[in-house]
């Protein structure tokens, strides 16, 4: 366990798993992100915030390889995400959205095996799925959904999570197992983990450090710490009106 914690550890000075170097990227042509650098590392939560249109799943769409950038550029470990490189390398990142993944005419344990990981070690994350294994998805709850998604993700071999708003429209007890599932999976797997979140302070609880986007810029990052003791100014980036 020790020697698990100890690898999870941040590397001073190694290359970030998965890095945005003056990124720009958007729809049409026109960009909803700018010239962003961003960084996350081995074993990090890294929260990104920001008011709604400010560029956060644009952002994550971009780093997932899901949408091409306009300039600038996406590395993984340090390289350059050139076509050869993006299937393996992206084999490790687990993009997670607003949209619930879930297939819903198979089963639970379908949906699980889909994800290439164990079942196992999904149903240990979130034991309630178990009674539903043989269940269609369709019928479980949008919290239930929700679990299945992260667990998916979870189980499988990742080296990456890009997770966009786990916890819309979710009860607070299942938002908070469902943040300290991330927590875990990056101080025992040392998976880098990229959180949005609309909850700026419960973000800034779970998360070793972020930054704030503003009109797909970033205007403001730092650890939670230095974040939280700037919480006026984080939470006045929600109120600045388009350009
Ligand atoms: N498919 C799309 N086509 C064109 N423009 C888009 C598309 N998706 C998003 N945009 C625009 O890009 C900008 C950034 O949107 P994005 O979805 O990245 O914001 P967000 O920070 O994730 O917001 P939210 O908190 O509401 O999810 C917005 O101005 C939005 O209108
Ligand atoms: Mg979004």
């Amino acid at each position: 366990m020790s020697g698990q914690r100890a690898a999870a550890a941040v590397p001073v000075g190694g290359d970030p798993l998965l890095q945005a170097v003056e990124l720009s990227a958007g729809y049409g042509g026109l960009a909803a992100v700018k010239g962003l650098d961003l960084e996350i590392h081995r074993g990090e939560v890294v929260a990104l915030l920001g008011a709604n249109g400010a560029g956060k799943t644009t952002t994550l769409l971009t780093l997932a390889g899901e949408l091409a950038p306009l300039s600038g550029e996406v590395r993984f470990s340090g390289r350059a995400a050139r076509a050869s490189l993006v299937r393996s390398a992206r084999s490790g990142i687990g993009l997670v959205t607003e949209e619930k993944a879930v297939f819903m005419e198979l089963t639970v344990a379908e949906n699980l095996r889909l994800g290439r990981g164990s079942t196992d070690a999904a149903v240990a994350l979130f034991p309630e799925l178990r009674e539903h294994l043989h269940r269609r998805a369709g019928l479980l709850s949008g919290g239930q959904q929700q679990m299945l998604t992260l667990a998916r993700v979870l189980a499988s071999e990742l080296t990456v999570l890009l997770a966009d708003e786990l916890s819309l429209g979710l009860a607070p007890v299942l938002v908070q197992r469902l943040l300290v599932a991330v927590r875990e999976a990056a101080d025992r797997r040392g998976v880098g983990v990229l959180l949005v979140e609309q909850h700026v302070r419960r973000a800034l609880e779970v998360a070793d450090r972020g930054y704030v986007l503003a009109r797909g810029r970033v205007v403001l990052s730092g650890s939670s710490a230095e974040l939280r003791a700037r919480i006026r100014e984080v939470e006045a980036s929600y109120l600045a009106t388009p350009v």
